[in-house]
């Protein structure tokens, strides 16, 4: 029997092709409401879904799901409830590995960016106001000598960490903050020797940089909140790419108005596409448009692990990157 596919909006024709090959492919116009998600699953038409991380699968929405399987186009998966689904013996993926070095990339140019005011002096040029450089114009903050601080230790975090190391940063790291866990040497690899470990709290008190690579969860929304603000440096700059709500952002834009912190890095926000009141006019940011994986190879291969598990689960398989609660 051939499969049947819904596709909450348009992507890649890599992962289309998949789709097309192995079944009948819909591809909706528009993201559907929660509303319309909900019948478009329950409606029986459908063996797998292909999501965005726009899509909110909740409990509700998976009340009376017909689907086998859920493959989200993104690594994060916090938009889906994934024991709701496990409870409904329904499969969820996603598409990690492929989108850590293109991540990164976003990350170390924010801290860049936000340490050397590229976009002050960007549009200072522009301005038409460039009269010249002297000793005082412009002065930025480090990054080489610098401590990189990172919440998480993951796939993203180490690419990170390598970016940071080849620029001769010290890197520091919690790898499952608030929690104090450990990761064993032996499974540091690469990094042994190179990158050292602390409770989260010396991380966020001696970081120059801290940058965010922990999921979205329970435990992990306002991690950085008034109180971790006044922990760190009134130096240190703060680089988001993971999810908005770890970060409390009404907490930074204070953070920043008030010179607690020195600046901040964001690619996401806590109410996407909503940014919190004030950090437009805050100073010292550089504000990206959730653009982590967005380049062409990197979305082709999210297409093709997606449309691979859409596969794998409307056949009632195991998909490659299978995500449990
Ligand atoms: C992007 O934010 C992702 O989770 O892939
Ligand atoms: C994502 O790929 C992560 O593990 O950080």
């Amino acid at each position: 029997m051939t499969s049947r596919f819904l596709v909450t909006a348009r992507i890649p024709d890599a992962g289309l092709d998949i789709l097309r090959e192995a079944g009948d492919v819909t591809v909706l116009d528009a993201l559907p409401t929660p509303e319309e998600l909900t019948q478009l699953l329950a409606s029986g038409d459908y063996d797998a879904v292909l999501t965005q991380m726009a899509d909110k699968v909740t409990e509700e929405t998976l009340a009376d799901a017909k689907v086998k399987g859920i493959a989200n186009y993104a690594v994060g998966y916090n938009n889906i409830d994934v024991a709701a689904a496990g409870k409904r013996g329904i499969l969820v993926a996603n598409t990690p590995g492929v989108l850590s070095d293109a991540t990164a990339d976003i990350a170390f140019l924010l801290l860049l960016a936000v340490a050397r005011r590229l976009r002050e002096a960007d549009a200072l040029v522009r301005a038409g106001e460039f009269k010249g450089t002297g000793p005082m114009f412009m002065l930025g903050h480090d990054v080489t000598g610098q401590t990189l601080g990172l919440a998480g230790f993951g796939r993203i975090a180490r690419a990170m960490a390598r970016r940071a190391l080849g620029f001769g940063m010290k890197v520091v790291f919690s790898p499952r903050p608030p929690q104090e866990r450990e990761v064993p040497v032996e499974e540091l690899g690469e990094f042994a020797g190179k990158v050292t470990q602390l409770p989260w709290e010396e991380v966020l008190r001696t970081s120059d940089y801290l940058s965010l690579h922990v999921p979205l969860t329970e435990d992990t929304r306002h991690l950085i909140d008034d109180d971790a603000f006044a922990a760190m440096k009134d130096t240190a700059i703060l680089i988001n790419t993971a999810r908005g709500p770890v970060v409390d952002e009404a907490a930074l834009v204070r953070a920043l108005n008030d010179g607690v912190i020195a600046g901040a890095g964001l690619d996401v926000y806590e109410n996407e596409p909503e940014l919190a009141e004030g950090l437009v006019d805050a100073p010292n940011t550089v504000l990206l448009p959730h653009i982590g994986s967005a380049t062409t190879p990197v979305r082709d291969k999210m297409a093709v692990l997606a449309a691979e598990a859409c596969v794998d689960m409307a056949r009632g398989e195991q998909p490659e990157h299978p995500v449990t609660a």
